[in-house]
């Protein structure tokens, strides 16, 4: 049986796979990132022996999340306390894991759950300061409200959270907006930078094209929902029109909080809330 590589290293960031199996098959993989002694994300609770060892390894002295969603934040609290570190997030994170994260049942059995965690807030101008680099938090909301991108401008390194995952995506959660992802994206496409360092799908090279790329299929997206809810159809009826294809698993499993037809209802609700 094939190995699968899990630690990786580009132009000085070290960055680990971290992933889930259940049945005998992966059901999900995150990435952390270490930059000098500061990791970014802490991956799922059930690999908290692992990222404990990585964080040992480089002598881990602080901690910055990208957003407080489970496969990021599993291990937070567990690491400020056994590594005695602080870890920063956007205010809107500090105050969900401070009260503690509600996980719908299915995602507390793929990841296990996620610990209260006292974490200090950051701003956009708070720059975060490691020994050799400088890294800038960028909020991106739109897949949740509390998202930042970490921006290294020296070295033209995005570490983008969720926001890119990949060009083209298929399926949305309840919770998100696809037209705020798009002004975001707006955001970071104005910035300089090659490597985009995702948290589930990264890219060591041309990772700024790969972004304008999930920019444009959002926006082609967002224009054909548009067009269709302007001539009067409901979501549902977009959906149809559109010709796109649900995955019933997924709805069904996650009693509709994640499927293909959440992206139409996401512009629907936007073009009607921006009204
Ligand atoms: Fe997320």
């Amino acid at each position: 049986m094939a190995v699968r590589k899990f630690n990786y290293e580009f132009d000085g960031v070290h960055y680990y796979r971290f992933s889930i199996y259940r049945l005998g098959s992966n059901v999900q993989t995150v990435y952390t990132f270490i930059v000098d002694d500061l990791l970014i994300d802490t991956a799922q609770r059930y690999n908290r022996e692992n990222i404990l060892k990585v964080a040992q390894q480089h002598a881990v002295k602080k901690i910055i999340l990208t957003h407080h969603h489970e496969d990021h934040t599993g291990n937070v609290a567990f690491l400020m306390n056994e590594l005695k570190i602080d870890a920063y997030a956007h205010p809107n994170a500090v105050k969900i894991l401070g009260k503690g994260y509600r996980m719908s049942p299915l995602a507390k059995l793929m990841n296990g759950s996620v610990e209260k965690a006292t974490l200090k807030p950051i701003a956009e101008n708070d720059i975060i300061e490691t020994e050799h680099y400088s890294l800038q938090p960028i909020y991106t909301p739109g897949h949740c409200d509390d998202h930042y991108c970490y921006y290294e401008k020296n070295k033209g390194w995005l570490f983008s959270g969720d926001l890119y995952v990949a060009d083209k995506i298929k399926y949305f959660a309840n919770y998100e907006s696809l037209l705020t992802q798009i002004e975001s994206i707006k955001k970071l496409v104005a910035l300089d930078f090659d490597v985009l360092f995702c948290s589930h799908n990264p890219k060591t090279h041309g990772g700024k094209q790969r972004l304008k790329n999930k920019l444009q299929f959002f926006e082609d997206f967002a224009g054909t929902v548009t067009s269709y809810y302007e001539q009067g159809h409901n979501a549902r009826q977009i959906f149809a029109l559109m010709g796109m294809k649900e995955n019933y698993v997924n709805k069904y499993l996650t009693l509709g909080s994640f499927c293909a037809e959440n992206m139409v209802h996401s512009v629907v609700r936007d073009l009607k809330n921006r009204k």
